[in-house]
């Protein structure tokens, strides 16, 4: 029987993959997707715990689904709610507590059962929680992934050992875990044989993987001998992992796009140590410095966190410092947010939240300059761009430069899905505007 099936993703690259993988496990029960919650009969939030913020965001999308759940319960046509994610794992005994009308409840780790899930609720055999950890890798019982389209997602690691202290991945997530080299080598030529031209590598400290004696370096230079793939990134990665080979693919792997995300977070040394980074800032320099001999357009992307316990105004400005001097093209700042069961949800002098907001307000001030400047540099050159996805207005399409700078032109159709040379004419607050180089 055809049904219907709206996933609302929060959060990470990771559950965006996630979402596509639930819709993979469902389609055999019959769920094709459809756009909107109002046309489902089953809704899924795929949720995230990172920031209290993210987590508020489940309780009030809850709201605002129950109206709906009641309106189709009066209509005769039953609406099926589930939580999944993070918030999910973190809080679901609580989820289930709260809001009567979420009929499932299920981790990270425990989709590929949501065949069996569903269908008990199908069944009318109530409400369910499953946030285990279970012993066999959900990837095993996964089916083969559906299309993705020119630029595609492939997790290869999942989970974190590192223990930072403000940080639930280790919690909500689990240990590190890592898939076999052969199964993602597969999986990577059927994503190129359904159109890929990009894969993304994903993992929580992607950088980590390692697998049946495989370095990251290698498994990046097996996926670069797949005909058709033209380009590999791979993201989030810990300066902590960066190993030698790694670097080194930097320079050797003609496939690897010269960008980075490499999270450091602070640039203060006692705020590093706090946070249990198992690095300092000159530490980090370091790493940016051996990536840029090998790597001299390497285009870096960081996170970081302002007002984390204790950090006084000259740690901060020793952040600021460290943006100065090591220069990202990008990067995501947050403030510090205490999350429950985390240690540095437990250390003294908290940061008030005006010091917090303006401190934040600052550097991103400073990033966002670093990031035009990144653009600006790009006017009057000719980037490969890889065309993955409409433009803004007919007869336009967009899509990324090496360095992920979005790009958009006038092109054909018959163009989308290639990697095309693209002459820059101009820079935006956050995107470039180009035309075919010819
Ligand atoms: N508060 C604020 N930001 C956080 N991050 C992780 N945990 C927290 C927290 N408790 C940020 C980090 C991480 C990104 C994914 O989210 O910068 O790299
Ligand atoms: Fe959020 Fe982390 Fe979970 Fe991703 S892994 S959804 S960032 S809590």
């Amino acid at each position: 029987m055809a049904r219907t099936l709206f996933i609302k993703t929060y959060g990470c690259q990771m559950n965006v993959y996630d979402s596509a993988r639930m819709a993979d496990v469902l389609a055999p029960l019959g769920y094709g997707p459809v756009e909107a919650a109002d046309e489902a009969d089953l809704v899924i939030l795929n949720t995230c715990h990172i920031r209290e913020k993210a987590a508020e965001k489940v309780f009030s999308e809850l709201g605002r689904l129950k109206a709906l759940k009641d309106a189709r319960a009066r209509q005769g046509r039953p609406l099926f709610l589930a939580v999944g994610g993070c918030v999910a794992q973190a809080e679901g005994e609580e989820i289930l507590a709260r809001a009567p009308q979420v009929d499932l409840v299920f981790g990270p780790q425990t989709y590929h059962r949501l065949p069996e899930m569903v269908a008990k609720l199908e069944r009318g055999q109530g409400r369910l929680l499953d946030t285990d950890f279970p012993p066999e890798p959900k990837f095993d019982h996964l089916p083969a992934q559906g299309a993705q389209g020119p630029s595609a997602f492939l997790a290869i690691q999942e989970g974190c050992d590192k223990f930072c202290t403000y940080c639930v991945v280790p919690y909500t997530r689990g240990a590190e875990y890592a898939r076999p080299a052969q199964v993602i080598l597969d999986e990577a030529r059927r994503l190129v044989d359904q159109g890929a031209r990009e894969i993304t590598l994903l993992g929580q400290n992607v950088n980590a993987w390692q697998a049946e004696g495989w370095s990251l370096a290698r498994l990046l230079d097996a996926l670069a001998e797949i005909e058709g793939l033209e380009r590999l990134r791979y993201t989030t990665s810990h300066p902590g992992a960066m190993s030698d080979d790694l670097i080194g693919a930097h320079r050797d792997n003609p496939k690897l796009m010269p960008f980075l995300h490499l999270p450091v977070q602070s640039g203060s040394d006692a705020i590093l140590r706090a946070m249990n980074r198992g690095h300092d800032a000159d530490d980090y320099r370091r790493l940016v410095d051996r990536l840029r001999a090998v790597r001299p357009d390497l285009a870096l992307s960081s996170d970081f966190i302002v007002g984390f316990p204790g950090e006084s105004e000259a740690d901060f400005q020793a952040s600021l410092d460290l943006i100065a001097s090591v220069g990202f093209a990008q990067s995501f700042s947050f403030k510090y947010s205490p999350r429950p069961g985390t240690p540095a949800a437990q250390l003294p002098h908290p940061v008030p939240e005006a010091v917090k907001a303006q401190r934040l307000d600052r550097l991103q001030a400073l990033i966002d300059s670093q990031a035009r400047a990144h653009l600006e540099s790009c006017v009057g050159c000719v980037l490969p761009v890889l065309l993955d996805r409409p433009g803004r207005h007919p007869g336009q399409l967009a899509g990324r430069g090496p360095t992920m700078q979005p790009v958009h032109l006038a092109a054909p159709p018959s163009l989308f899905g290639q990697v095309v040379a693209v002459r820059i004419r101009e820079s935006h607050a956050n995107s470039l505007a180009g035309e075919l180089a010819a």
